[in-house]
């Protein structure tokens, strides 16, 4: 080993990770891609020539490797506390009151605050000892977390030692440096109204440091993502955190290292061999700055004489969050002083000390770009807004319902509005109502049409409706609608048969109606582009799998008013088959529990037809199953769910809810729609509300789609 060399690198490793440092943390670069890489393989290939100077705290070793069977538990050195939630400015006013009473009256005077965005991502642990990164861990239950530090140490803005060095190394890069600019503090609103933190020259390096952050991803990085995944047919991920959650808990930290993690940190846990440690929050915020670690720019500093400063600001949070590459999960407000916090202390799991401000619900405003008319499968022609794309909660979204056409006359929704638009879970996003105060008199005023767009048939308003129709039997989009959701997953679920099959095959004239599925003119397919002989083999065999399924698919197929999935079953359940049922009056019919007049009568109205007794007739004709019951047994999935009732909220990570209940189902369990003490499971999903509190309180069970999954699988295996 050569001194020379060994210098050479160690003053290479600086300047790569002071430009890493530049680059990811203050997004401020100072050299060229091409220069960094030419710096970063001359790095490389010393360390290459010079085996015996390898360090695994080198920049050059974030490209991860180590695959884990599971992850050790890390038990936390303090508590990984979560935060009470606050909506609204009441409320801020209501938690001064608290600390107020909480605190002797000279310390109430000295009271500030630091206002901060909350990241929405994953909270991570990270262990500094003598200036190296040893260990990361998620949050776990708080207590124990799991130990993820090979997937965190692919995260290029996460410093490997610290202090990142000031001037990024003293030799040979004359060449490659460039003086440093000051870029200006982002928004400084008052002078009076803290925005920076004056500059810790030469900090310290701790013995120990312990700091709490947040890993994420940007909306960009994470829309990019998907969509090569979405080319590549592989999984996405619905929402930014998702994506970052499932990034740092793969076993495989060579895949998180291509997976775009970011990371802010936001409150130090522990310091230990610092001899003047910071007091403040705000103090330590500048202290990690200094250190070298990611320290979100958004931080502000407010005294108590300013708290209605304080709210104002919180009150434009939205602002804030549209500016922001990522996502926000609302503003965290902490007391400044360590002292004072220390003071303050808990309650539960909650500090006093800090409080998540939050909005209800997730709304965005955005231009309301032109009203479209969808023809549904019933007919109804429903008014959808195109909107300029807008990101909520961590998607993107460019549509949205408008309900009818009086929703929009009542709220005087114009074309060229700007709009409230709300999105809720996996419901579609709605138009909330418009914001008349940022009309520029270009906006129009809309009509529902006087004929449906497709079929060019007069549309019709029923007397006392509020939906508008278009009566046309023979529309062809109310055809492509009916037989979308006739081969979707709640009814004969035809695996590669989707919406694009659905038009093309209407379009072309190969359905006229739902029988027609059954009788595609094959040869004609295969000689269309895009249809090759695999294709059309494997829908072929996917739509003839579908003849046997039980007739209650079928009939929840037909697409009949009140009869979806659920009420189906119940019905074929009292009657051996579907002529049975066809041939039952509303009395009878009325005898199954859950079944009322209203859909008992439905079903009669629609079989006294003699079009649609026509197309059960040819149904049969083309040997589809119109028996009903058994239908498990017949298919032989097990019943592990026989006698259980689950309530599903939530979104989950792979099914839709309408596909977990035909899990469930399939699997002998009842779904029902609110949680009681009857309930058995709550199956949860992200963003669990209501039922989820309610199904706590209750005591009642709760599980996630994996943990469904196994439960459903594992009498099947023979292993529960
Ligand atoms: S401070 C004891 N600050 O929000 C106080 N938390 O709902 C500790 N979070 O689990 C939290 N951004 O992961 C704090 N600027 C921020 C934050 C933040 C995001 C997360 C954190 C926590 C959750 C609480």
């Amino acid at each position: 080993m050569t001194p020379s060399a060994s210098t050479h690198i160690e003053s290479l490793r600086a300047a790569v990770r002071y430009h890493q440092h530049r680059y990811y943390v203050l997004d401020d670069p100072a050299l060229s891609d091409a220069e960094f890489d030419a710096l970063f393989r001359e790095l490389q290939r010393l360390e290459a020539e010079h085996p015996e100077l390898a360090s695994p705290d080198s920049p050059t070793v974030r490209v991860g490797g180590l695959i884990a069977e599971r992850f050790e538990k890390v038990r936390h050195p303090a508590p990984i506390l979560s935060l009470a939630n606050v909506f609204g400015a009441e409320d801020m006013y209501a938690w001064r009151e608290r600390l107020r009473r909480l605190l002797p009256a000279e310390e109430q005077a000295k009271l500030a605050y630091v206002v901060e965005p909350k990241f929405d991502g994953l909270t991570v642990v990270l262990h500094y000892e003598n200036g190296r990164f040893v260990l990361g861990a998620t949050r776990g239950d708080g207590e124990v977390g799991e130990n993820i530090t090979p997937n965190l140490r692919t995260v290029r803005v996460l410093p490997l030692t610290i202090p990142v060095e000031e001037d990024g190394g003293e030799h040979g890069l004359q060449n490659l440096r460039i003086e440093e600019d000051v870029t200006p503090p982002i928004d400084t609103q008052r002078a009076s109204v803290s925005t920076t933190q004056s500059p810790i020259p030469n900090p310290q390096s701790p013995s120990l440091l312990v700091v709490r952050g947040e890993a994420y991803v940007t909306v960009a990085d994470f829309d990019a993502f998907n969509r090569s995944q979405e080319e590549q047919g592989e999984r996405t991920y619905a929402n930014p955190r998702n994506f970052a959650a499932g990034s740092l808990r793969l076993l495989d930290s060579g895949i998180s290292a291509r997976r775009p993690l970011r990371l802010w940190v936001y409150q130090a846990l522990i310091w230990e061999g610092v001899d003047d440690p910071p007091a403040t929050h705000w103090d330590s915020l500048a202290y990690l700055k200094a250190l070298g670690l990611p320290v979100a720019a958004e931080a502000r500093r407010f005294t108590d004489e300013q708290f209605d400063e304080l709210v104002d600001y919180l009150s434009h949070w939205h602002d804030l969050r549209a500016r922001l590459p990522y996502e926000l999960d609302g503003m965290v407000v902490k007391v400044d002083s360590l002292a004072q916090q220390e003071r303050l202390g808990f309650t539960g799991k909650d500090p006093r000390w800090a409080v998540a401000y939050k909005t209800g619900g997730e709304e965005a405003a955005t231009k309301l770009l032109d009203i479209t008319v969808k023809v549904g499968r019933t007919g109804v022609v429903t008014p959808n807004a195109v909107l300029e794309p807008v990101a909520i909660g961590g998607v993107t979204v460019s549509a949205a319902t408008l309900h009818n056409e009086d929703y929009i006359s009542e709220l005087d929704i114009r074309v060229g509005d700007t709009v409230l638009v709300k999105r809720a879970g996996d419901v579609i996003p709605k138009v909330l109502r418009p914001l008349p105060e940022l009309r520029d008199g270009s906006e129009q005023p809309w009509q529902m049409p006087s004929v449906c767009p497709v079929c060019g048939q007069a549309l019709v308003r029923p007397e006392g409706e509020v939906a508008t129709y278009c009566v046309n039997n023979a529309c062809p989009e109310q055809l492509v609608r009916k037989v979308e959701y006739f081969v979707g997953k709640a009814a004969l679920d035809v695996v590669g048969f989707g919406s694009r099959q659905a038009e093309l095959f209407v379009e072309q004239g190969f359905i006229h109606d739902l029988a027609d599925v059954f009788e595609l003119p094959w040869e004609t397919i295969a000689a269309m582009e895009g249809y090759g002989e695999k294709r059309v083999e494997n829908l072929r065999a996917a739509i003839e799998a579908a003849k046997s399924r039980p007739a209650a698919r079928l009939l929840t197929g037909l697409g009949i008013r009140f009869v979806g999935s659920s009420v189906a079953e119940i019905v074929m359940a009292a009657y051996p088959d579907l002529p049975s049922l066809m041939a039952a009056d509303v009395a009878s019919l009325s005898a199954s529990e859950g079944i009322g007049p209203k859909i008992a009568t439905s079903l009669v109205d629609f079989f006294a037809l003699q079009p649609n007794r026509a197309l059960i007739a040819k149904f049969a004709h083309l040997g589809v199953r119109m028996s009903g019951d058994a239908r498990v047994a017949a298919e032989g999935v097990a019943q592990p769910f026989a006698g259980l009732t689950f309530v599903i909220t939530g979104t989950l990570p792979t099914l839709s809810r309408e596909e977990a209940k035909v899990y469930i189902e399939e699997r002998g369990g009842k779904v029902t729609g609110s949680v009681s003490a009857k309930t058995d499971f709550l199956l949860a999903g992200e963003k669990a509300g209501s039922k989820l509190e309610k199904a706590e309180k209750l005591g009642v069970a709760v599980v996630s789609e994996e943990e469904l999954r196994r439960k459903g699988e594992g009498i099947v295996n023979g292993e529960l």
